[in-house]
C-alpha cells in the first residue's frame, strides 16, 4: 500500500483579474495581490512541511494576453526570481522553474529564472516548482523527444519503464506525482497543468478567488485531502 501522506501539492491560483475588477481596480492589481498570496501560501506550505509544491504561475496559453497585463506579470516574475529569492533561499527551498521561458521573449524573465535555479539548486528543503509559460502537453512531448534523442531512438518497450523514463525527463523530475491539486477561481478544469503527474491526484476546486485564499483555507483543503480514500485502482472497502 502506498504511503498516503501529502508529498506534493499542486496549486492553480486562478481568479486574480476578477478579484481586482470586483473592486473596480485594474486586472494587474489582482496579479500583484495574487503574488502576495502566493508568497504567503508557499511560506505556509514550508511551515506545514509539505515537501513539494508546484504553482501554475502562467500557462503557455496565457502568453496570448494583452501586452500590458503580461508586462506586469513579467515584472512580478523578475522580482520573485531575483530580489525576493533571498527569503526562499534562506529557508533552504529549491526553486525549480519549469516552462518555455524563451517564449516570453523577455530577457529579464529568462535571466532571472536561471539565477533562481542556480542559486537554490543544491538546497535540501522543499522543492518549489514554478510553472511559467508552461504547458503539460509540451512537457510530455519534450520528455518524449529528449528520451528519444538520448537513447539513439530505442525507447523502452515496457510501458512501466517507459512512463518512469518520461517522468525522469519531465521538468518536474525533482518531484513525485502530485497528490492534491487545488484550483481557485471557480473554473473546474486542469488547463494543461502537469498532466503526467496529475494521473492519480485528488482534485479540489473552489470559488474563492486566489488573492483571498488564506492559510486557513489551505489547511482546510489539506484536512479534506486526508479524508479522501485514495485507492490507486484497488477496490473500495465499505
Ligand atoms: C490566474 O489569474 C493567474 C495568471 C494567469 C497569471 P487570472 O489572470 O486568470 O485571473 P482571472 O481568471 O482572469 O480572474
Ligand atoms: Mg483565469
Amino acid at each position: 500500500m502506498k504511503d498516503n501522506s501529502l508529498m506534493h501539492l499542486g496549486l492553480i491560483p486562478d481568479g486574480n483579474g476578477r478579484w481586482a475588477m470586483l473592486q473596480g481596480r485594474p486586472r494587474h492589481h489582482g496579479h500583484t495581490e495574487g503574488y502576495r498570496a502566493m508568497t504567503r501560501i508557499v511560506m505556509a506550505c514550508h511551515r506545514l512541511e509539505i515537501p513539494h509544491v508546484t504553482v501554475f504561475a502562467l500557462s503557455k496559453d496565457n502568453l496570448k494576453r494583452q501586452e500590458k497585463e503580461l508586462s506586469n506579470l513579467f515584472d512580478i516574475f523578475c522580482r520573485f526570481f531575483t530580489q525576493d529569492m533571498f527569503r526562499f533561499h534562506a529557508l533552504n527551498i529549491v526553486i525549480n522553474p519549469i516552462g518555455d521561458f524563451t517564449s516570453t521573449n523577455h530577457q529579464g524573465v529568462i535571466e532571472s529564472v536561471k539565477y533562481a535555479r542556480d542559486l537554490t539548486y543544491h538546497n535540501k528543503g522543499m522543492v518549489l516548482n514554478i510553472a511559467t509559460a508552461f504547458s503539460g502537453l509540451d512537457d510530455i512531448t519534450n520528455s518524449v523527444l529528449s528520451l528519444y534523442e538520448e537513447s539513439d531512438g530505442t525507447i523502452p518497450k515496457d510501458k512501466d519503464k517507459l512512463i518512469r523514463s518520461l517522468m525522469i525527463h519531465s521538468g518536474l523530475n525533482r518531484s513525485p506525482a502530485v497528490d492534491l491539486c487545488v484550483r481557485t477561481g471557480g473554473e473546474q478544469r486542469i488547463s494543461s497543468f502537469c498532466l503526467m503527474q496529475l494521473a492519480y491526484s485528488e482534485l479540489m476546486f473552489t470559488d474563492i478567488l486566489w488573492p483571498d485564499f488564506t492559510t486557513r483555507d489551505l489547511e482546510r483543503y489539506i484536512a479534506a485531502f486526508y479524508q479522501r480514500s485514495r485507492r490507486f485502482g484497488l477496490e473500495a472497502s465499505e
